[in-house]
């Protein structure tokens, strides 16, 4: 590993890294705009230049440069020595923020990026206190540039960051600069918006206030936000996040890095994932069959109401029973219910549940993929389905059997952020003459149903999901569950017959003893901020 000296400091680094990269994961500050690592390098902006020693044209001694380097730009070589805490770095810097001020509006009050802009703190750390500008300042237009995405251009710095992601990420170029010198601007090609399902990563990546996502446009003030980490639900790719709440809500989902699966990026389909959180239109009373009404209950009773049926059920062995386990479940919940049931229902056929697929993989060109399962834990719900032993069944082999009356008793889960059954799913699922079913959202099953259970939402839950590639990745509670309903991993725990608070790490450490598969999980490296 290549060793530079920074500042005085000697830092050992990754090779065929540029200097500000080293810098920044040595924990230097270095102010930049233009420099992403998950873009090309254009070091157009001019503020993370340095002081590099060369050797002197007529000596040939090491000594300071006259001139400054741009470090996004310069390759870390063993041996060299650079500076960015000198006064001749710190003059750039301070010209540079006081160009880019020029023209800037100061709206910061009512811009969204307030709190997280690094115009904002750039200035304060190293731009002039007070601005020379005297004329009038220019005056861009705001663009709806795309379904999901504003431009507010007056507050562009035209790194190009935004340019290069659609170029070079999406695949697509949409955006592009027009005009030249301060008249520059950002634009989509005539009739050509900004259409692409990774757009609102421009968002992430504009270092200023300029790009904005309307879902988010005035709804928050970002210092009030607390970021939780979790797991996209939206496909079997299993992409990294952070999700933002406050005030018991949900308000954005931005991507968290992850150098195995999504790196800096998430598609529009993760950062929208959480819409149906506060749907007023999800479950949150658990109930049960009376006199051939659905009447309220309480959770103690279901569980007693559950174990008691079962134990009628499966006094074979339960050969007519069968237990859909959803692959919107967590790895833990998932066991959880399978070591459950396999005790009292060894027979008990385990299916895995309906697997939504729309299309074929989509993957852009420097390989981001978005999956065509819309589910993320399949392979962990089979991987405890296959370690539980006994019978099992497809989602397909499952309804043919259920259609032929094959099944006394079924408990199915879902969790599918809409609802999922129609019709002709319930008239199959009605020849069971016993069903439960834990999920988020009433269904044209309700009138057949003998228990129905409100399901929490994956933000308002832990655990792990096992990606397409076998990955096991956690995530955390971002929200407690909604007033009604308890989560699904404290429910299965207790059903299991443990007492005290569901934690996912402990469950894990259980599954580990069975499944070494997830005694690990996989958790990405901190990255620096890159000025996002
Ligand atoms: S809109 Fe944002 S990301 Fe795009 S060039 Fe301007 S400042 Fe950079
Ligand atoms: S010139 Fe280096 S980050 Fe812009």
């Amino acid at each position: 590993m290549p060793k530079i000296t920074i500042d005085g400091k000697t830092v050992e680094c990754r090779e065929n890294i540029p200097v500000l990269r080293a810098a920044l994961e040595a924990g230097f500050e270095v102010p930049h705009y233009c420099y992403h690592p998950g873009l090309s390098v254009v070091a157009s902006c001019r503020l993370c230049l340095m002081q590099m020693k060369m050797p002197h044209p007529k000596t040939k001694e090491l000594d300071w440069a006259p001139k400054l380097f741009p470090s996004c730009q310069t390759p870390v070589k063993d041996g060299m020595e650079v500076k960015f805490d000198s006064q001749l770095v710190h003059n750039n810097t301070n010209h540079v923020m006081e160009y880019y001020l020029i023209n800037h509006p100061l709206d910061c009050p009512v811009c969204d990026k307030a709190g997280e802009c690094y115009l904002q703190d750039y200035t304060e750390d190293y731009g002039p206190a007070t601005s020379r500008m005297v004329e009038e300042k220019n005056k861009n237009p705001k663009k709806d540039i795309g379904s999901q995405t504003l431009l507010y251009q007056d507050r562009c710095v035209l790194c190009t960051r935004c340019v290069r992601f659609t170029q070079e990420v999406a695949g697509t170029s949409e955006l592009t600069v027009i005009n030249r010198g301060n008249r520059g601007e950002i634009d989509v090609f005539p009739g050509e918006p900004l259409e692409n399902p990774l757009q609102a990563n421009v968002v992430d990546i504009c270092p200023v206030g300029a790009l904005l996502d309307k879902n988010f446009l005035f709804q928050q003030r970002v210092w009030l936000l607390k970021p939780t980490k979790s797991v996209s639900p939206a496909d079997a790719r299993g992409s990294t996040v952070y999700i933002d709440v406050n005030d018991d809500r949900v308000w954005r989902i931005r991507p968290r890095f992850n150098e195995k699966v999504n790196e800096w990026w998430i598609s529009d389909e993760s950062r929208f994932s959480w819409q149906h959180v506060h749907s007023p239109d999800r479950l949150n009373i658990p109930m049960i069959r009376e006199e051939s009404a659905l009447r309220p209950t309480r959770w103690p009773v279901v569980q007693e109401q559950i174990r008691a049926q079962l134990n009628t059920v499966a006094s074979d062995g339960g050969s007519r029973v069968a237990i859909v386990l959803s692959p919107m479940m967590s790895c833990e919940e998932a066991w959880l219910l399978a070591s459950f049931v396999r005790q009292s229902a060894p027979q008990a056929t385990f299916v895995i549940g309906y697997v939504p697929v729309e299309g074929t993989d989509q993957t852009f060109p420097k390989g981001f993929v978005i999956s065509a399962e819309k589910c993320p834990n399949r392979r962990g719900v089979e991987t405890v389905i296959e370690q539980a032993g006994g019978p099992s069944a497809s989602w397909d082999e499952f309804l043919t059997k259920a259609g032929g009356g094959e099944y006394r008793f079924a408990l199915v889960t879902g969790g599918y952020p809409k609802a999922w059954i129609d019709s002709t799913l319930a008239d199959t699922l009605r020849k069971i003459e016993t069903v439960v079913l834990h999920d988020v959202w009433a269904s044209a099953l309700d009138d057949h149903l003998w228990l129905q259970l409100p399901s929490a939402t994956w933000v308002e839950r832990e655990g792990s999901f096992m990606n397409a590639d076998g990955l096991v990745q956690p995530f955390d509670r971002a929200l407690k569950p909604l007033d009604g309903v308890v989560g699904d991993g404290q429910f299965y725990y207790e059903l299991a017959g443990h007492q005290g608070l569901f934690r996912s790490r402990k469950v894990r450490e259980l599954m580990a003893a069975e499944l070494p598969t997830f005694g690990e999980v996989f958790v990405p490296r901190e990255e620096p901020e890159y000025a996002h």
